[in-house]
């Protein structure tokens, strides 16, 4: 990548997810997802993964910061980053759900969705590449 602006822009959102998946409750898989989703105006929400004992009911990370998000008011974003697992060593995609919610939303051709692995390690995709030919 080459514009740093952007890329320091990357790695605060990159950190916010990180610092959401302190808040994982996440006792069945163990596995801790933190996402941080920005929003048109600037403004963050962040989400963690909230597991449930009958599983079913289990909330992805990214649909705790979208659902947090739209259920005060926001309508418009622009990325969200995603880190998922105790530590950096695995990539952590958003599930087809959490992709479903997005495409309600986003803008499939330039919504980003940012997986990291460490504030200096990511990798970004757009919607429509993770979502193509969607519903
Ligand atoms: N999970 C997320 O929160 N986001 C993802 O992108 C993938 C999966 C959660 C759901 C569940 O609590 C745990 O990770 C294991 O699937």
């Amino acid at each position: 990548m080459s514009d740093t602006y952007t890329e320091r822009e990357y790695s605060s959102l990159i950190e916010a997810a990180a610092a959401a998946r302190e808040y994982s409750y996440s006792p069945y898989s163990h596995f801790r997802v933190g996402a941080a989703l920005l929003c048109s105006d600037g403004t963050v929400y962040t989400g963690c993964n909230i597991e449930n004992r009958a599983y079913g009911p289990t909330n992805c990370a990214e649909r705790t910061a979208f659902f947090k998000a739209v259920s005060e008011g926001k309508r418009s974003f622009t990325a969200i980053a995603v880190v998922g697992g105790e530590n950096e060593t695995v990539w952590c995609y958003p599930c087809g759900v959490c992709r479903q919610v997005m495409a309600e939303f986003c803008d499939p051709d330039t919504f980003q969705v940012i997986c990291g692995k460490s504030a200096d390690e990511y990798r970004v995709f757009t919607l429509a590449e993770l979502l193509p030919e969607m519903f």
